[in-house]
């Protein structure tokens, strides 16, 4: 294959000042007067050559200080484990300290993203016999949060370049029935909000962001979460802003969110009356303490991983084998919980993904595939074929239609294209551990040529 205009080589004439470190490393030798330089840097390291990162520590995750001990230790102390002990207890104080940041008078917390978006379904009362179009690409908790409601999950194709659902397919799959769009901004990126928006205007409907791994991501200037009816987070360990499992959400709309108080609050409002239909779906003062304790430098964080982002971006955008996830125009921030370019192996001397995954550990770089499908090839689809009360609620003809609209090719291509970085520690790296990872995937492209043979 003929090389392209792109390498290792080049790369390094454009380090930044802030990598000046990563020189005195052993895999640059086109810095002829580095003495230290040891074994064969330009040789994979899977095939015998010197590693470029070896025994990488990347920052780690989740995020510890000693003001998250400080309040585990003080909630275990207190006495005070349920948010009902306490009028001002950590779950009260956070969901006021999460609507200031959100801009709105409130905000509910949730034992999880599934059961913040779960809670947004009910309150808004959706449920059997309805649809929901959201993306196949996602966690289960997506999908889950509609079934669980007894609706349906319509899923709709994405657009390949930014991984998201794209506009025109969710168009195609509304019917009679649909109620609601739950976009998913997926890696912590925002989806198309404005066309999603002028869609669910047009058709009247509801729309509930899935904004579980975009916590502080802006679109348009505003914050994703805010621009739906209804915004849902995710606190769930791996988060960019976490606490084990939890979850939260937000809308401007004051009355909605007393119903998902109620909703999460097994069906009970906040004057004690029992009112409706709801688990009991309450974050626990441990939670409440531990995100309390990470709230303090969490905008400063999101910054670094939007640095690091951009500077990766900018480092490897002459890379032809490696397209980084596209940002829509109107993106202000990310939110970079994840990283993630889509491989093109015809760039790669056609090597599969998985060599490439290979090549790159062995030089101490770990990148994922993330999602190996989506949800459309899960066994969940025939499951609910065979429900009564799925057959009772939609009918046999509205199941095999959905059934048979469960291609999504776009959806494939973005599972067997996908390079996934995990965001949320790494990104709090410094430029020249964000220099490792660029070097390392130089190094494996510039041997593509030996991709086939590992
Ligand atoms: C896009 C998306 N939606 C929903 C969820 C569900 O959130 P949780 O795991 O907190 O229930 C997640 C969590 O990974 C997610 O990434």
């Amino acid at each position: 294959m003929k090389k392209q205009n792109f390498s290792r080589r080049k790369f390094i004439t454009t380090l930044s000042a802030g990598s000046a470190a990563v020189a005195a490393s052993a895999y640059m030798p086109s810095f002829g007067n580095i003495s230290v330089v040891t074994g064969n840097p330009d040789k994979l390291a899977i095939l015998g050559g010197t590693p470029v990162a070896k025994d990488k520590v990347w920052p780690e995750w989740p995020y510890v200080d000693e003001r998250v001990v400080e309040e585990v230790v003080k909630t275990t102390r207190s006495g005070i484990w349920c948010r009902i002990q306490s009028p001002t207890g950590t779950v009260t104080t956070f969901e006021n300290e999460f609507a200031k940041i959100y801009g709105t008078n409130t905000s509910v917390s949730t034992g999880s993203g599934t059961q913040a978006l779960n809670t947004a379904v009910e309150a808004l009362g959706i449920g059997p016999g309805d649809e929901i179009i959201t993306s196949p690409y996602t966690d289960p908790g997506t999908i889950q949060s509609i079934l669980v409601s007894r609706a349906l999950p319509v899923m709709a194709d994405l657009d390949t370049e930014s991984f998201q659902l794209d506009p025109a397919e969710v168009e195609k799959k509304i019917t009679s029935r649909t109620k609601a769009i739950m976009p998913v901004h997926i890696m912590g990126q925002p989806c198309d909000m404005q066309s999603i928006m002028a869609i669910a205007k047009k058709h009247n409907l509801k729309v509930i962001e899935d904004s579980c791994q975009a916590f502080l991501a802006e679109y348009q200037g505003k914050l994703l979460g805010t621009i739906g009816d209804v915004g849902c987070f995710s606190f769930q360990t791996s988060k960019v802003f976490c606490c084990g499992e939890g979850g939260a959400l937000v809308s401007h709309n004051d009355e909605l969110m007393d119903k998902c108080y109620t909703v999460m609050n097994h069906g009970t409002a906040k004057n004690g009356k029992t009112l409706t239909i709801g688990s009991k779906y309450r974050m626990n003062e441990f939670e409440g303490a531990v995100l309390l304790g990470q709230l303090p430098g969490v905008k400063e964080r999101h910054e670094i991983r939007n640095r690091n982002a951009k500077y990766l971006t900018e480092k490897l955008k002459g890379c032809p084998g490696l397209i980084p996830q596209k940002l829509y125009e109107g993106t202000t921030a990310g939110s970079f919980y994840l990283y993630t370019w889509s491989y093109k192996k015809e760039h790669f001397n056609n090597a599969p993904r998985d060599k490439f995954f290979k090549a790159l550990a062995a030089e101490g770089i770990s990148l994922s595939p993330y999602i190996a499908n989506g949800l459309h090839r899960e066994p969940w689809t025939d499951h609910i074929q065979t429900l009564t009360e799925y057959k009772k609620l939609f009918g046999n003809a509205r199941l095999k239609k959905f059934q048979e609209e469960l291609h999504l090719p776009k959806c494939d291509q973005v599972c067997d294209e996908m390079v996934m970085l995990w965001a949320s520690g790494p990104l709090l790296g410094s430029l020249a551990d964000m220099d490792d990872l660029i070097n390392a995937i130089m190094k494996v492209y510039d041997n593509r040529d030996k991709l086939n043979s590992i």
